[in-house]
């Protein structure tokens, strides 16, 4: 009876550990391909970085599978019976101790040279021809600006597949860390030092960045999106936001542009021709962007209007004021906005 009991138990066992490693199994598959994955890398730099991780992984797991299975036979086979006698001590043993040594030895230069390698390799200077990027990560957004293309954008940072891209990072106020996960690219971003990452995106795409090191209440509120553009539509993207934005003729629109030039808004922001203000973002060509504070919510006239209305409900913190602006205010200024593509 009790051995049937025993053995009802142990199938409930292993229907439960099969049960869990499944469920495991098929999370870690979702999150292998989620948005902001690691292992999926993108670009050049994040396969070397994926090089390291995978075999550090198959190291470790080699190393795990020895150590486990040395374990288990030292239990079994040394296992407490009855008038068994004490196992023979090993202590001392100076060929084991030796041998020990070099093995871990060996470990560790398996995993030190290719790490070494790769943390000199992505130091390198950039190439002449790469694309220069400087990325000023700020309580809580970022800001983009292309010196040779004379582009500033915020939050939405576009490259071209295929052609290096050169990323100068700083800070004007506390540190912050630039992470692309699936382009394999994440340094910190430190005041009063310029700390650079170079690499060559080799899949076009829409991809996710986050800032990765806590900077104050809205860290986690602090994300940008990469476009990745596919060969030719790059130069597109730069025509276009080199160009005076488009004004729509709409008459809540304009009303929207002569309440923007009338008020504070100005001391913050630029948009060519309008303003030029520095501390907050650059409003250009606002309307062409996807999200908006940030990556936090889609752009669209609701959301726009509300973030006016009240910017620290939706980003903690934000640096932009409550201007009391009304309702209509605030849809007037959105319209305004969303129509600077
Ligand atoms: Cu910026 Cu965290």
């Amino acid at each position: 009876m009790t051995k049937r009991l025993l053995s009802l138990s142990n199938v409930r066992t292993v229907v439960l550990l099969a049960g869990v490693a499944l469920l495991a199994s098929s999370c870690s598959w979702g999150l292998w391909d989620s948005p902001m994955t690691t292992v999926r890398p993108r670009s050049d730099f994040g396969k070397w970085i994926d090089e390291i991780f995978m075999l550090i992984s198959w190291t470790t797991l080699v190393i795990f599978i020895c150590v486990e299975s040395a374990l288990l036979y030292v239990c079994w086979r040394f296992r407490d019976r009855p008038g068994a006698p004490i196992p023979k001590q090993v202590h001392g043993h100076t060929a084991l101790e030796i041998s020990w040594t070099i093995a871990f030895a060996v470990v560790l230069l398996i995993i030190g040279i290719p790490t070494i390698r790769i943390i000199f390799r992505t130091q390198e200077a950039p190439a002449a021809t790469a694309l220069r990027v400087d990325v000023s990560g700020k309580q809580w957004w970022w800001e983009f600006s292309y010196p040779d293309l004379k582009i500033t954008t915020a939050n939405e940072l576009h490259i071209p597949v295929g052609q290096t891209a050169a990323f100068h990072l700083h800070a004007p106020d506390v540190i912050h860390s630039f992470w692309m996960p699936a382009l394999g690219g994440k340094r910190d971003v430190v005041p009063h030092r310029v700390n650079r990452i170079v690499l060559t995106p080799e899949v076009p795409g829409e991809y996710l960045g986050q800032c990765a090191e806590y900077c104050g209440v809205s860290h986690a509120n602090m994300r940008f999106r990469v476009v990745v553009h596919p060969k030719g539509e790059f130069e597109a993207w730069v025509k276009n936001q080199q160009a005076p934005p488009a004004e729509s003729t709409d008459p809540l629109a304009q009303q929207g542009k002569a309440l923007f030039a009338q008020s504070t808004c100005v001391g913050c922001h630029t948009i060519t021709g309008v303003s030029a203000g520095q501390i907050g973002p650059n409003l250009t060509h606002f309307g062409s962007r996807k999200s908006l504070a940030a990556n936090l919510v889609a752009n669209t006239p609701d959301n726009v209007a509300k973030w006016i209305e009240n910017p620290d409900h939706l980003k903690p913190g934000a640096r932009m004021p409550n201007l009391g602006m009304t309702v209509e205010q605030s849809k007037a200024l959105a319209a305004y906005l969303l129509s600077l593509k």
